[in-house]
């Protein structure tokens, strides 16, 4: 375990389940087989569009967070554009590949990763966003969305969104240069790129809701990291709203 007051405060302000609770080894053992259907295979997503979209004002007006989903597919190209948004890149300027988002230092901590429910041409499963490939590394084949959400405190409507981007950070691509107060702005840095897809979200005219009630350890062990070195912080579900929002 990596030392210091960061790292203390980020295992101390972890959500756990208390020991042996209900259903406790039921979900382990579903864990366990999950490993059984890793599989490590890339994913070119289509090109995001720059272009278009709804002007910046209108789109902001209109986010909500929405609990509310239609059971009805997002394209890839949808998928790819929201990803873009989140983190995608923007500029080279020298040895830097900026991106949409801002980041301390340009170091970019906050890693993406997508389960996917109802995204057409890619089966459910889990996914890793490469931005500098603008395309997604397969990890896992298979609708993790129930588990996903039992692990998320059991909101229902991680189960029922189109897919549900996880943001991680990989702490040491930060703290290396920043220290403990890396923390700060790695968490400020997961702000900018959840809203940047929430806006990017809305202007396809898909809803969002963030989420960071989960349990830690269960949402990483899905993911299959290792959260001395990463860990999921933020959570955002994304699909075709019920209802319509704004004023
Ligand atoms: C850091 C953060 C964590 C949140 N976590 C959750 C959550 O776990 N579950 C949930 O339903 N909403 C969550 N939300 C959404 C808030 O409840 C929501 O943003 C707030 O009620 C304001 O509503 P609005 O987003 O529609 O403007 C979270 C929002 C933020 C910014």
């Amino acid at each position: 375990m990596r030392e210091g007051i960061g790292h203390q405060f980020q295992t101390e302000t972890k959500y756990q389940r208390e020991p042996y609770s209900a259903g406790a080894l039921e979900r382990q053992k579903k864990r366990e087989k999950l490993k059984e259907k890793l599989v490590d295979k890339q994913i070119q997503l289509p090109a995001p569009d720059r272009e278009n979209g709804w002007p910046l004002f209108r789109t902001m007006n209109l986010r909500r967070s929405v609990r509310e989903f239609q059971k009805k597919t997002v394209s890839l190209q949808v998928l790819s554009q929201v990803l873009w948004a989140a983190s995608g890149l923007t500029l080279k300027a020298g040895d830097f590949l900026l991106r949409t988002a801002p980041s301390a230092g340009a170091l970019y901590p906050v890693d993406i990763y997508v389960f996917t429910r109802e995204v057409e041409n890619l089966s459910p499963g889990l996914y890793h966003f490469i931005p500098a490939a603008q395309a997604l590394r397969q990890r896992y084949e298979g609708d993790l969305s129930q588990l996903l959400s039992d692990a998320a405190l059991n909101q229902d409507f991680l189960a029922e969104a189109s897919f549900v981007l996880v943001l991680t950070a990989v702490f040491e691509r930060t703290t290396w240069k920043y220290g403990a107060r890396g923390f700060r702005y790695i968490y400020l840095d997961a702000g900018h790129v959840a809203q940047n897809a929430a806006l990017a979200a809305v202007s396809l005219g898909l809803g969002s809701c963030p989420v960071a009630a989960f349990f830690d350890d269960e949402v990483n062990a899905l993911l299959g990291v290792n959260p001395a070195r990463e860990s999921a912080i933020y959570l955002l579900a994304v699909g075709w709203p019920r209802q319509k929002s704004g004023l």
